[in-house]
């Protein structure tokens, strides 16, 4: 969406991935979606130096709302947990440098159950301006897919007749692509819809049903799968219509689950990697580095990956108790520049071989039409001991005759300058990742080093 905003991936904390739906602030809170959560976390960034690394929002996930609209339809917080209202939330974050986020669901519903904004969608978004709201993540339940090629624009053009600038982060084609299944579900959907039979079945129990000459009203769910699996969400319509959106299953705190989401981005990188560029990213989304389900190699590899991706980088994490180590992932400033760049071209699998992947993003700065590359090596093995990977550059697609400047970005080792056909070695922990800088080296042709 060219409105100005997100012109590099947004950065900053959301609540949902760790503090998901605890609205219990009596027995528990500390850890409750209460507004003196956000100005914590608010604090902690400001004062710990997430702020000036780019970490600049602070975003309220669901839970946030009453179950009632006022009396002149409009939303409002939930009354105990948000006592100082949204207004004055807002205005805690701008007074320290930060944005303020908000969420809520273009259905009738939020995912958990709160008011959607179905039937309200010009009163919501300039009740959103007039709190001072910086960016608004749309989710889709409680709504149809088929629907949202209408909607989402649709709230768009309100929000951009508010004349606040607003982030517009949707969920829109994660629901057009699986409707909420799972990836397993869609797929026995898609070999339903593949069976021609389908058209067979429902025609042919329907007859046995008439056979039976009981009258019976007969419900079928044949179009709903057709539907279903044929759906290619608008990407045009999307990307003029978002600044970011979700293309697949939400993040949980595990490897596993990180893992499912590096291949779906790897599996469907023809279709999804060119719809990337500054305004306009796809988001795999939140960080999950810092909670309960990743070790430390496999946090530094959604770290990376989520450079790769050029991927908002949205923590979701209690940055009151994280542990230095994890801290530091998410402060790297050499991965965060990669995640950055401001050339906002996504990166791409470019090998898969025996559990080891390489990934390569074309980053700043470029010399005589030649990128620079930020590369990772993922190690998806867990049998043991680091593996050893051994490439030239060239065989990476990196051919500029002066080499380039490779430096490793997490444990800062530099290898000089490595001319395209040298052997270059990295030894790869098990699910950890070499993420290495690759920085085209200007100058006359020739010159020879290394
Ligand atoms: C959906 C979204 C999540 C989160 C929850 C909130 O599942 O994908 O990111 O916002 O809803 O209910």
């Amino acid at each position: 969406l060219e409105n100005g905003m997100a012109r590099t991936p947004p950065m900053g904390w959301l609540s949902w991935q760790r503090f998901r739906c605890n609205t219990d602030c009596v027995n528990d809170p500390h850890h409750c979606i209460s507004e003196s959560l956000f100005m914590q976390m608010a604090d902690i960034i400001v004062n710990e130096g997430y702020r000036d690394l780019g970490y600049q929002l602070v975003s309220v996930d669901d839970c946030w709302l009453s179950r009632e609209r006022d009396t002149r339809g409009r939303l409002q917080a939930d009354p105990h947990r948000f006592p100082s209202g949204i207004p004055a939330l807002s205005d805690y974050m701008h007074k320290r440098g930060l944005s303020f986020g908000i969420y809520e669901d273009y259905g009738n519903y939020t995912c958990a159950g709160y008011p959607g904004i179905l039937g309200h969608l010009e009163i919501d978004a300039f009740t959103f301006a007039e709190w001072g709201v910086d960016y608004v993540k749309l989710d889709g339940c409680y709504s149809h897919p088929t629907d949202m090629d209408r909607g989402y624009p649709l709230f768009g053009y309100y929000l951009n007749q508010t004349q606040r600038p607003m982030v517009y982060s949707c969920s829109w084609p994660v629901y057009q692509t699986y409707s909420g299944l799972t990836v397993r579900e869609a797929a026995a959907c898609l070999v339903v819809m593949l069976t021609p039979q389908i058209t067979f079945w429902y025609p042919e129990f329907g007859y046995f049903l008439n056979k039976t000459e009981r009258p019976m009203v007969y419900s079928c769910s044949w179009p709903f799968y057709q539907i279903l699996t044929r759906m290619q969400p608008n990407y045009t319509s999307i990307i003029n219509t978002c600044n970011l959106w979700r293309n697949f299953d939400d993040i949980q705190d595990s490897w596993e689950s990180v893992q499912r989401i590096i291949d779906y981005y790897g599996d469907n990188q023809q279709v999804i990697v060119p719809n990337a560029g500054p305004g306009h990213w796809n988001d795999p989304d939140m960080l999950i580095i810092g909670n309960f389900g990743l070790s430390y190699e496999q946090s530094k590899s959604q770290m990376a990956m989520w450079a790769i991706f050029a991927a908002p980088l949205l923590m979701s994490v209690d940055l009151r108790t994280i542990r230095p180590e994890f801290k530091a992932i998410l402060q790297n400033k050499g991965v965060i520049a990669v995640n950055q760049d401001p050339l906002g071209i996504q990166g791409k699998r470019i090998y898969k071989d025996k559990g080891i992947e390489i990934w390569a993003r074309p980053i700043t700065p470029v010399f005589q039409g030649h990128y620079s590359y930020a590369i990772a090596f993922l190690n998806r093995r867990t049998d043991g001991t680091p593996s050893e990977v051994s490439v030239t550059l060239r065989e990476l697609g990196l051919a500029y005759p002066n080499g380039y400047g490779i430096t490793d970005l997490f444990d800062g080792v530099h290898y000089g300058t490595v001319l395209p056909d040298k052997r270059f070695k990295v030894d790869v922990n098990p699910s950890g990742v070499v993420l290495v800088r690759c920085q085209v080296i200007k100058g006359s042709a020739g010159a020879a080093r290394f």
